[in-house]
């Protein structure tokens, strides 16, 4: 492909647009469509077809890619999807990913198919056509229509198949993908599965290439100059005569900036660079604070002054500018501006690595709520809507990639990262990796960062890069290139370094790895806990050891950061707990303690802690719980997180006494256990301005239910995150309660799934429906005669009265074909089916194997065709059966050397499924039911019981909206 730069400089319509005058409708239709292809997936775990990909013969995947493979008896799931949650923990699996039975000692767990049927309609001839996925994890094959499309190995990076070439337009297409997951990429819980989104995307031939627009501002005093660029791809077979114009829309939707018309030109198979200038005069600058949005509008139109709009597309963008400075750290708009960060990995109670985009804005908000101002999303390139959400609800971005690499491939993957990400104001540096130990104080390391580095510049020189190294702080290495000096750990090297390296941006790009387990306040090795008490690591004089040799208490990392104006802030390990990495223990502990939030997002004590000194209003909280029967008389360590100058603890009413707060610090008391209520007040310059108290609870009494949101989207895709409590006849949530609950769902909703938050808790994430298969033989009565015409679609023979009974007999059980050297045949028999097995979801008619191409009739009717000489085929017969006698014939096409039916027929039921049972056992007073809503609109009502308890219903509205544009 040819390519040309042009620069093209547009006259910019700002008065128009400030008189409101909207020349260029900005919603034109256009042939763009994006459409969500999540739905209805079948899903396959296990690979019974090998490579599937037919390396002789175009076209034509066996097994699951091809076209015509029978999948009626797979299972349905929607995607985004997680299998791996699914499965079960097994003490000899890979601790560090999460003991669940995946990876290469569990090959039949380790490799899964998808397939999804979709149609597309025949006006989409002459379209491009694409699907494209956002994250498979991983080392996946992509078939259409049995042609192969794609490999990709890392579970990681977008990818796209043009599909233009092989699209059955008026009819129905199939996609297939393999999916590897034996093989890990981290050492933390990855998933496994298709487990972001999956798009349908249709073009006109012209029309903006992928990422193929670029934002940038510039911000001026009263105005900010916002550069679009914009790549052009002709994929007609003509040249292309066209024009490009862009709107700029305000959150509110409207028009503030419009460029004017340029007549452009490409050949047929060129691609363009175009870029303009708009200006936005009195910007709203993003901020965490105040994350204001625009938005991009593009529109390109054929010929001179036709208004016909071949491509249009939206592109939301900040204005804001992100620097670092040697002496201030980073600065946001020009201002100083610590960063209070936490990194994270994508995995979540109930539904592993797949979220659901409601789960991503939950999870941004409650960091948010702790103070959080900035997410690293460690290792990998996030999901698209992570960033979505931090650029809507505020929060900073350090956008990782996953591997350090100067290879083509490694390349290549980086640069899709950032051209996929540039536009997101979240996004305010790159870090190029993580604690590459091989590498990063290596002169090979220090090359092979710095071509990365350069290739980050020229696709945007808008950010500087970073890269998280542990220890190898010398002259060569990483750190000696590298635009801002990423710490991860190692806070005692920090001061030496600034101070022979004056003029050094730093960053803490991983501090803290602080294990807590949320609600308790004793190391339990045993059960695989550790005390919620943010304990200094050298303090090893008490009874809670910090195993974490490298890491950094709450309080330990962050007070030395802020008070050095010169480092940027940091970013904690981790915002959330992950399955994996069970540090500081192994089995039967089964996920990480690093969490500032557990893995539902439950608070552990440290969350606290930061609201304390992360946010302006006044935070008040005392650890621990009050419930320690036996232990009266005992002292007992009272910690308070505050920012109030001083603060008050009451025993009963008693004062324990008064103390000042030092700045980023917290307070300390011992005190004597007697039941009751633990109480503190604070104060800030004398004035009391807060109060809390810890009670003694009564035992378990009653469930408590709390939606997050009691009203959702009836989109198929909304979420209500339910927490569940247990409490005491007053109410108070019951802080050692173990119960176990039982939950029931009704209405157009179902549950995504369950979890609690214990690091240790070996209870299903994930409740399947079960299924039975069962087979009867069809082998008996089966005739056969040869045919002259294997092309007719309609022989006589097909017919259900056909009289078949001067036909030669056909043993289909036999190994030795019946047909020989380009010999064609039909085939047939009688099959008796009772209502009963007509019942079940799915009925499917199997050949041991059938040699040569095979169309089978059910009735006369047409059931499927089979191009699989080689492997077990089966057809999906259900809607063509009725009770009682039915006629199959087979017409087989035979052009090699033997050909026939033989090694069995069988009809394969798969009877309605056993709905499972919901369960989940709190942990320490909590669990949390992940509920999804449907397309349908209605009350969605959850139930919760347990033994002994009050149970609890609560309703969430699902309400009607504007679903996306979906693949039907
Ligand atoms: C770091 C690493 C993280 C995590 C953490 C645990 O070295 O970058 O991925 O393993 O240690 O403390």
């Amino acid at each position: 492909m040819k390519t040309k730069s042009v620069r093209v400089f547009l006259i910019v319509h700002l008065l128009l647009a400030a008189a409101g005058l909207n020349l260029f409708a900005a919603s034109a239709a256009s042939p763009r469509e994006r459409r969500l292809l999540d739905s209805g997936w079948k899903f396959h775990l296990g690979n019974d077809w090998g490579i599937a990909q037919n390396l002789a013969k175009a076209g034509s995947g066996s097994g699951p890619a091809s076209l015509w493979f029978g999948d009626a008896s797979w299972r349905t799931v929607n995607l985004p999807h997680d299998w791996a949650v699914e499965l079960p923990f097994d003490e000899t699996a890979d601790g560090a990913h999460g003991f669940k039975a995946l990876g290469q000692g569990f090959p039949s767990n380790s490799v899964a198919w998808y397939r999804r049927t979709f149609e597309l309609p025949k006006a989409d001839a002459g379209k491009r056509l694409w699907l494209e996925f956002d994250g498979v994890f991983r080392d996946c094959d992509v078939f259409v229509n049995g042609w192969f499309m794609d490999h990709h190995d890392s579970g990681y990076g977008g990818f796209r198949c043009d599909i233009t070439d092989v699209a059955d337009c008026g009819g129905k297409n199939v996609v297939a993908v393999k999916v590897n997951a034996s093989e890990f990429e981290g050492w933390f819980y990855e998933g496994a599965g298709i487990y972001r989104h999956v798009w349908l995307v249709k073009t006109a031939p012209l029309h903006v290439a992928e990422w193929g627009i670029f934002v940038t501002t510039e911000v001026k005093e009263k105005s900010a100059d916002v550069t679009a660029n914009v790549t052009v791809n002709n994929e007609g077979t003509d040249t292309a005569e066209f024009t490009i114009d862009q709107n700029i829309l305000d959150a509110t939707g409207r028009q503030i900036a419009h460029t004017g018309f340029k007549t452009l030109r490409l050949w047929a198979g060129e691609t363009g660079h175009y870029s303009s200038t708009l200006t936005v005069l009195n910007p709203k600058l993003w901020s965490p604070e105040s994350p204001t949005m625009y938005k991009l509008v593009t529109s390109i139109r054929l010929g001179n002054t036709d208004d016909t709009v071949v491509d249009r597309q939206e592109t939301e963008f900040g204005i804001r500018t992100v620097g670092f400075d040697k002496d201030k750290g980073f600065l946001l708009n020009g201002q100083p501006y610590k960063i209070k960060g936490t990194c994270n990995h994508q995995d979540h109670a109930g539904v592993g690595a797949a979220l659901p985009d409601a789960l991503q804005y939950f999870r941004v908000q409650k960091l948010k709520e702790m103070g959080c101002n900035a997410y690293r999303t460690s290792h990998n390139p996030p999901t698209p809507e992570l960033l979505e959400a931090c650029d809507r609800l505020g929060l900073l971005v350090l956008d990782e990639n996953r591997l350090v690499g100067s290879d083509p491939l490694h390349l290549k993957w980086f640069e899709e990262f950032i051209r996929r990400d540039r536009n997101h104001p979240s996004v305010f540096a790159w870090s190029l990796g993580n604690e590459e130990w091989n590498a990063q104080g290596t002169a090979e390391g220090q090359t092979v960062i710095r071509t990365m580095q350069n290739l980050a510049r020229w696709l945007d020189p808008t950010r500087l890069c970073t890269v998280n190294v542990n220890g190898s702080y010398g002259e060569t290495g990483f750190f000696a290139v590298i635009d801002v000096k990423g710490f991860s750990y190692n806070i005692g090297s920090m001061d030496a370094y600034h101070t022979n390296h004056p003029n050094a941006n730093i960053l803490g790009t991983e501090t803290a790895s602080t294990v807590t387990t949320r609600g308790i306040y004793t190391n339990d090795t045993a059960k695989g806990y550790v005390a919620a008490y943010d304990i200094i690591t050298t303090n090893q004089s008490k009874d809670f050891p910090n195993p974490v040799t490298w890491g950094e208490t709450a309080e330990g990392w962050w007070s030395f950061y802020n008070a050095r104006p010169w480092s940027s802030g940091g970013f904690a390990w981790t915002g959330f707990d992950y399955r994996g990495e069970p540090t500081p223990y192994a089995w039967p502990c089964i996920n990480s303690h690093f969490g500032i939030l557990d893995l539902c997002g439950f608070r552990k004590d440290n969350a606290w802690y930061y609201q304390a000194w992360w946010t302006d209003q006044p935070v008040l909280h005392l650890l621990p719980h009050w419930n320690w029967p036996g232990k009266e008389g005992q002292n007992i360590d009272v910690w308070c997180y505050s920012n109030c100058k001083e603060v008050e603890l009451f025993l009963n009413g008693q004062s324990l006494g008064r103390k000042t707060m030092k700045k980023d610090s917290h307070l300390e008391w011992q005190a004597s256990y007697a039941p009751g209520t633990l109480s503190a007040k604070g104060y800030l310059d004398g004035k009391e301005v807060a109060e809390t108290k810890v009670e003694t609870t009564g035992a378990p009494a009653a469930i408590q239910l709390t939606p997050d949101r009691s009203i959702i989207n009836a989109d198929g895709e909304d979420v209500s995150v339910f927490t569940v409590a247990v409490t005491d006849a007053q109410g108070r949530v019951v802080p050692v309660a173990a119960d176990l609950i039982h939950f029931e769902l009704s209405g157009p909703g179902k549950i995504l799934g369950v979890g609690n938050g214990d690091p240790s808790c070996h209870e299903p994430d994930v409740y399947l429906p079960v299924w039975t298969n069962y087979s009867v033989a069809v082998n008996d009565g089966w005739r056969w005669e040869k045919t002259t015409q294997p092309w007719n679609a309609s022989l006589p023979e097909f017919a259900a009265s056909f009289d078949d009974s001067t036909w030669a007999p056909a043993d289909v059980q036999s190994v030795t074909n019946q047909l020989g050297n380009n010999e064609h045949g039909v085939f047939r028999t009688h099959l008796k089916v009772t209502e009963t097995e007509l019942a079940a979801d799915a009925v499917e008619l199997c050949f041991g194997a059938l040699n040569g191409t095979g169309k089978i009739y059910v009735n006369g009717q047409k059931a499927g065709e089979t191009h699989d000489s080689g492997v077990v085929s089966a057809v999906d017969v259900k809607h063509l059966l009725h009770p009682g006698d039915n006629s199959v014939s087979v017409l087989v096409e035979n052009y090699s050397s033997s050909g026939g039916i033989i090694k069995g027929v069988t009809l394969r039921m798969r009877d309605k499924p056993v709905l499972p049972e919901w369960k989940r056992s709190v942990f320490n007073g909590l669990a949390q039911i992940i509920v999804q809503s449907t397309k349908e609109p209605g009350a969605i009502k959850l139930t919760a019981s347990a033994d002994g308890l009050s149970p609890a219903t609560v309703s969430v509205s699902s309400q009607p909206c504007t679903a996306r544009l979906a693949a039907p």
